[in-house]
């Protein structure tokens, strides 16, 4: 049986892309728990096929290697999760990276190209390729993870936040083009316990001591999230990127 906090996805397929780890495995778990059947993808087949297995049912999980920004693999990913489960009703685009740690002005291009390309053109184009194959048709869902990194600053991580504060602009952008057929929302959280923050809560207490709610994130505070997203419990929300934060934005979060 659904738990009540997981609304039902049953039959539903859903992509999920960066989720080998971290935020990833737990939207994929967590969807999976809600019933539908789940296509993790990682940069190496052995990542997603090992992520896969630790993805408990009742939906079937499967790992699919793609890098976010290849565009044959994210074609093949998606022709992939139509002819194995049916449809594709959810994309979760949640692979994202940080290369480029430091002041504005001393970024290198390939660093803040990296980071673009990761984190606002791989959403597009994994978008656009489920859009043509099967929810422009069809509807569906896609939930992009921003961080609140797009929402306010702070020191040395400009061009991330940067990326990230396009990717919250771009969610608005998808949801007008693409209503009604299919909804486009977004998750922005504060730092979460992975292996992209551990240099953030390496301050672990200083980071929690500065959240209203008094503790860093867990993957799981920000899977559910996207489970409710992805759902028709919001099926009359887009556009949106919500936060999760532990109130840190109410404070002076200096992360
Ligand atoms: N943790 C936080 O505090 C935090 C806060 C706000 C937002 N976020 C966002 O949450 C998302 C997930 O981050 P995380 O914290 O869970 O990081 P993580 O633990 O480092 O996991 C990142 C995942 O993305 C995959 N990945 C990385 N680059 C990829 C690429 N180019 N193509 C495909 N897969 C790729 C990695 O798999 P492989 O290494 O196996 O390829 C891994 O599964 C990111 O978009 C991040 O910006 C994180």
């Amino acid at each position: 049986m659904t738990s009540p906090l997981i609304p039902s996805l049953n039959g539903r397929t859903a992509i999920v892309t960066g989720a080998s780890r971290g935020i990833g495995l737990a939207i994929a778990q967590t969807l999976a728990a809600g019933g539908a059947n789940v296509v993790l993808t990682s940069r190496t087949k052995e990542n997603a096929e090992e992520a896969a297995k630790q993805v408990e049912g009742p939906g079937t999980a499967v790992g699919f290697q793609a890098h976010a920004t290849d565009e044959d693999a994210a074609r093949a990913c998606v022709a992939f999760a139509i002819e194995r489960f049916g449809s594709l009703d959810i994309l979760v685009n949640n692979a994202g990276t940080n290369p480029a740690y430091g002041p504005l002005i001393d970024i290198e291009k390939s660093r803040f190209a990296k980071t673009f390309d990761t984190n606002l053109w791989g959403p597009i184009l994994w978008t656009s390729l489920a859009v043509k194959a099967w929810m422009g048709e069809h509807g569906g869902s896609v939930v992009n993870t921003a961080s609140i990194g797009g929402i306010h600053v702070a020191p040395n991580l400009g061009v991330y936040n940067a990326s990230k504060a396009a990717l919250i602009h771009v969610t608005k952008q998808l949801a007008l083009e693409l209503a009604p057929k299919v909804r486009v929302n977004g998750v922005a959280p504060a730092v979460v316990r992975t292996k992209l923050a551990a240099a953030l809560f390496e301050r672990e207490e200083e980071v929690a001591g500065s959240y209203p709610l008094g503790r860093i994130g867990e993957p799981e505070d920000v899977s559910a999230a996207v489970a409710f997203l992805a759902s028709d419990a919001a099926a009359w929300i887009t556009g949106e990127t919500l936060v999760i934060d532990g109130g840190a934005l109410l404070g002076q979060a200096g992360v």
